[in-house]
């Protein structure tokens, strides 16, 4: 066999193998797909944060044309509420929904009209009318309600060294403290699904990030066999979070169809995307840090304030990045929740570390200042190799070489370190910095290959339940495969998004590329040595695909793969890791603000696609730069709804308020991570962008802003 270099493998910048389809508007969201006789259903929100259904009348309702069903708590099935779904992956228990009378917040669903067209059910949905008893005791305003914080009780604090020791030891301290608000997810595809009960059996297209969590919470909830649920979830606008769970709208559509005897498609509104999908909490973070003059660090405390609901626990592990990041020996990390009347927070990109980041490296930059250092020296003064929070190494950590290298691409020599000194007419310039880093976790996965052989082609298909949610799965999968089969993409054809393909970790938690890449190449590895041991070739002699199917007289074989991690995995902590630089432009008159430059540099092992990881990275930076100018979610501190409840009042940043952005990927193949060496980006850009962009605002006004969003009012 000739040797060729494979141009479409893993590692290079190809085009999406789906985009033809996307632009086209032929990729199918969960929405699109074509059933038959499928009616709508409008779900209806609570005006109310807490208190008592006393009485509805739907009669006006249901006399419109169209309408088939008013659901209530009444008439609504009884379900099962499951704790749990999968330990291992973290999501949370779903919710039943409408199973009593009582409101637990705001814009609760109390209920769904089931009605022929989508505007007859928006309308009949308009008409049902409630009457409630308001509870006056609902917790509702974060600052007023801080005397009814709790310690969660799941074993997240936590402390090494002496505190006490290590601030006396302390030539300086830092003590400050730093505010996110509350941020809504909103990827472009709202949430939707079309779901059908056919005896018993139920069909779900939904817009998920996990089709398998979302089969088991089907199952779980109504309580039928896990083989008679299917959800189908081919392509996704857009997850960041808020489509790791199954919301409540997928109940709803799945108890309204068994009602209705019809398919129902429930799509949630952009103004219910506030309400019934999930949040980022609203963070209040106490640090506190000791140096010694030579900048070491001596001490790091790190107090979160949050709130979760009253009837669900979440908790954002805002602290973990002050466990791992810096080599400090005493260290505290700790956490309160308030119960509040308003929907339960969950997992927003990089949930963690993308506030956490905010208050470590704002006051690593507030300690770099008053010690006089350079804040790049003082990160790197004071690097680990050691996860000191694990008390084991890091599998690969090259954190200071992206801060040199970012540093070094920037221009930070060009900093003055004294604010309010670089100036272009009426513009204050300022540079800042900060250091990322996020868990790159590794997960079970289970894949399938086809081979069929056409002449002397062999065209393969993928198949397992992972999700593109706009990241490139679909890509890097059939990367993958073009890699390990040695034939050209265009001889692969990736299937995802469907729970009766083989089961992956779905896509979350940066774990995605790393996991289903190895599940291809695990299916791809079987395939071949199995064709090659049926005719007693030697595993490690080169035969092509195609011959291999011929010796075996085969013009089809199928085989399946195992991915998971090996003990090694365990016995290092594997991160990736990343280093931002802003240069932001400040009007001294107005506060108005410019982004100008970003540039990010990560490690994060093996690129699978440069084209498809650069997205990755500038999708994580511009959500970083929505937290920093503009994303926040208020709420109306006597009735307890969100004030901001559509684009025109909760603003994300478009094209103009982007900088120009570089993105550099450090050359590394992590192979204690897994066998390809891949580790996770999806998270790694939006973490610690707000502090870079703070900080280089403090560089050109001298004015420390530990409250986001920094909107320019608070400049002036
Ligand atoms: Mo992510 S916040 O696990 O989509």
């Amino acid at each position: 066999m000739t040797k060729s270099i494979n141009t479409s493998g893993v590692g290079n910048a190809i085009n999406r193998v789906e985009g033809h389809l996307k632009v086209m508007g032929k990729a199918k969201y969960a929405s699109e797909f074509p059933v038959e006789n499928k009616v709508y259903g409008q779900g209806i929100n609570s005006t109310i944060a807490k208190g008592e259904i006393v009485s509805i009348d739907t009669s006006e309702a249901e006399k419109l044309e169209g309408v088939l069903k008013v659901i209530t708590y009444k008439n609504a099935e009884k379900l099962k509420t499951l704790e749990g779904v999968r330990p291992e992956i973290a999501t949370d228990s779903i919710a039943p929904v409408l199973q009593s009378n009582k409101v637990h917040y705001y814009g609760e669903y109390v209920g769904l009209v089931v009605a022929e067209t989508f505007e007859q059910a928006q309308y009949a949905a308009s008409l049902v009318k409630f009457e409630y008893k308001k509870d006056p005791t609902a917790v509702i305003d974060f600052e007023k309600s801080k005397s009814k914080a709790y310690t969660p009780d799941n074993g997240s604090n936590y402390s090494r060294g002496n505190m006490e020791q290590g601030f006396s030891e302390a030539d300086m301290v830092v003590e400050q403290t730093y505010n996110t608000p509350i941020e809504h997810h909103h990827p472009m595809e709202l949430h939707a699904v079309i779901a059908s009960w056919d005896n018993g059996k139920v069909t779900a297209y939904s817009s998920q990030q996990i089709v398998e969590d979302a089969k088991i919470a089907i199952s779980g909830t109504f309580q039928i066999p896990k083989k008679d649920v299917r959800v189908i979830s081919a392509f996704v606008g857009g997850g960041f979070g808020s489509k790791l769970n199954l919301d409540q709208h997928v109940i709803l559509a799945v108890m309204a169809s068994k009602m209705v005897g019809r398919p129902v498609q429930v799509t949630v509104t952009r103004t219910q995307m506030f309400t019934n999908t999930n949040m980022r909490q609203q963070n209040e973070q106490k640090m506190r840090v000791g140096a010694k003059k030579d900048g070491t660090l001596t001490a790091l405390s790190h107090e979160t304030l949050s709130h979760t609901s009253t009837t669900q626990e979440y908790q954002e592990p805002c602290g973990m990045v002050s466990k791992m990041l810096y080599n400090v020996a005493n260290n505290e990390v700790t956490y309160k929740l308030i119960p509040m009347n308003i929907q339960t927070p969950f997992a927003m990109r990089a949930p963690g570390e993308a506030t956490g980041s905010f208050a470590l490296e704002s006051a690593m930059d507030e300690m770099a200042w008053k010690l006089k250092m350079d804040p790049l020296e003082f990160r790197i003064k004071n690097d680990t190799q050691t996860d000191l929070h694990e008390n084991r190494p890091f599998s690969s950590r090259l954190l200071v070489e992206c801060l040199r290298i970012g540093a070094e691409k920037f221009g930070w020599k060009d900093r003055k370190s004294e604010p309010r000194t670089n100036k272009k007419g009426n513009w204050l310039i300022g540079y800042g910095v900060s250091s990322a880093s996020r868990n790159s976790p590794y997960l079970k996965t289970h894949s399938k290959v086809i081979l069929e052989l056409d002449e002397d082609k062999v065209f393969a298909t993928i198949q397992m339940d992972a999700t593109d949610i706009g990241t490139g799965s679909y890509t890097i999968i059939a990367q993958t495969a073009s890699e390990y089969l040695k034939i050209p993409v265009e001889q692969v054809n990736v299937e995802l998004g469907d729970s009766d393909f083989p089961i992956t970790p779905g896509s979350g938690g940066s774990w995605g590329a790393a996991s289903f890449c190895n599940g291809a190449r695990a299916a791809c590895e079987n395939a071949i040595k199995t064709l090659k041991n049926n005719r007693n070739i030697a595993e490690d002699k080169e035969v092509a695909v195609s011959e291999l199917l011929k010796k075996n007289q085969l013009t089809k074989f199928e085989a399946e793969g195992i991915a998971e991690p090996s003990a090694e995995f365990g016995k290092y902590s594997v991160f990736s890791f990343g280093a931002n630089f802003s240069e932001v432009w400040v009007d001294k008159d107005t506060g108005m603000y410019r982004i100008k430059r970003m540039v990010n540099v990560a490690s994060a092992g093996k690129i699978l696609n440069p084209k498809t990881a650069y997205g990755q990275i500038i999708g994580g930076l511009t959500m970083g730069v929505g937290m920093v100018m503009a994303e926040q979610t208020r709420v109306e501190p006597n009735f307890g709804n969100f004030i901001t409840r559509s684009f025109a009042d909760y603003h994300v940043p478009v094209n103009l308020d982007l900088a120009n952005i570089e993105v550099i990927f450090l050359p590394e193949e992590d192979k204690i991570a897994n066998k390809m060496g891949i580790k996770g980006i999806g998270e790694l850009g939006i973490t610690s962008v707000a502090a870079s962009i703070s900080n280089a605002i403090f560089n050109a006004t001298g004015k420390r802003m530990r409250s986001l969003p920094i909107t320019p009012e608070k400049l002036i």
